[in-house]
């Protein structure tokens, strides 16, 4: 028998199940089977598996107009754009397809501010163990260890420095500099915070030194923390700031946003056949709308606090270690290098977690995950964890 899967690029493990259907937190393979789904697309799905609002949205753009053109204006665009500007406080919006592209996007204006305005500065100071996408410049930036030495020659002009250590970031500053770029909670190195007190000191330094601050919100924006953009819990404002994942609620589309003072790409420096498309930009929209009605990001707070104290409770009965995060963007640790076990079993039993280090799971459920829906996760993982042969 021919492999089913054999035209499908072996890009990373997958387990051999094949998708068909989602509805809100559940995901139903060919053979019928459901398995609650707590990864949602990578942080991807804000509402959930088909949320109306985004049916809603496509079906109504789709009608009307998917794509016009990047060199011309849309109502969609425009209306995503001021949405966006509106909640962050800043100014001008790229519209785009991945947040690799936000973040050289990100990279990009940065260096153009500082040919314009820096004497050419062009270093970033980017944190260790940081994650900023998959394309050669944002690899670069990102603080994977085992990148270092893959697809060389790397992008030059990024200097790595410990996460919340203001000193090493100071130390790193040299005339060259024009930006420090971070995530305000590490997702992908497994979830680990940038304290308030960092955030703020970077951003009193930053600004005394004339150097922007790039934040990196493609995993803690559009209410994954509890509020719309994760920098809120810190008091700060960005000069620039990306945004993907949780934007599209499930479909494609990223976004960068500038401070007016630091907007300063010329005709041609950006762009993409896709960029500001109608049809994503009109599903951005229902989301941001859907997430900033009233006690939406309470209710994920409150989501997020039950999720927390239920994973504690779990660390405390099987021995393991913290739980770390903020909002529905949350990691346990297990004291032991067996996530990937963990969450293979967890898989046999109809529960799709994920596990970013070898020892620390990760949970980011849909935004609107029910109590009923996290007790039942809390349940089969308490089931999984009791199998731990660890
Ligand atoms: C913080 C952060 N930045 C950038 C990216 C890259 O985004 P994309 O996979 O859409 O290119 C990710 C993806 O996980 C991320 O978590």
């Amino acid at each position: 028998m021919t492999d089913p899967f054999h035209a499908v690029m072996d890009i990373t493990p997958r387990p051999p199940i094949v998708f068909t259907a989602g509805q809100g937190s559940w995901l139903t393979d060919t053979e019928g089977r459901r398995y609650l789904d707590f990864i949602q697309g990578w942080a991807v799905n804000t509402l959930g598996h088909a949320p109306r609002p985004i049916i809603e949205a496509l079906a109504r753009q789709a009608e009307t107009l998917i794509n016009c053109s990047p060199a011309f204006y849309n109502d969609q665009m425009i209306r995503l754009s001021n949405l966006l500007a509106h909640h962050s406080g800043l100014h001008h919006v790229f519209l785009a397809n991945s947040g690799a592209e936000a973040n050289e996007g990100a990279i990009k204006l940065a260096r153009r501010w500082g040919a314009k305005h820096r004497d050419g500065a062009y270093e970033i100071i980017t944190m260790d163990h940081g994650f900023h996408g998959r394309t050669l410049a944002t690899m670069s930036a990102s603080g994977k260890p085992h990148w270092d030495h893959l697809f060389e020659p790397k992008v030059a002009g990024f200097t790595k420095v410990p996460l919340n250590d203001l000193a090493a970031v100071t130390n790193a500053i040299t005339p060259r500099t024009v930006a420090v770029m971070l995530e305000p909670i590490q997702g992908e190195a497994g979830v680990y915070p940038a304290t308030t007190a960092f955030l703020q000191d970077l951003r009193a330094l930053t600004h005394t030194r004339k150097i922007l601050l790039i934040l990196d919100e493609i995993q803690t924006g559009i209410g994954r923390t509890g509020r719309v953009f994760g920098f809120e819990h810190a008091g700060i404002s960005p000069d620039i700031m990306t945004l993907a994942k949780g934007l599209g609620g499930g479909v494609p589309l990223a976004a960068l946003l500038a401070h007016r003072d630091v907007s300063c790409f010329d005709h041609g420096d950006q762009g993409g056949t896709f960029c500001g498309n109608p049809l994503m930009a009109a599903a951005g929209c229902a989301v941001l709308e859907t997430i900033t009605q009233p006690n939406f990001l309470t209710r994920v707070e409150q989501a997020g606090a039950y999720l927390a104290k239920g994973l504690q409770t779990l660390s405390k009965k099987h021995r393991l270690g913290e739980t770390r995060g903020q909002g529905l963007l949350l990691a346990l640790d297990l004291g032991r290098d067996s996530a990937a076990a963990t969450v293979d079993r967890a898989r046999e039993q109809g529960l799709l977690i994920n596990g970013p280090r070898p020892d620390t799971l990760r949970f980011m459920p849909a935004l609107n995950v029910t109590d009923a829906e996290i007790d039942t996760m809390l349940d089969i993982l308490d089931t999984v964890l009791a199998k731990d042969p660890a």
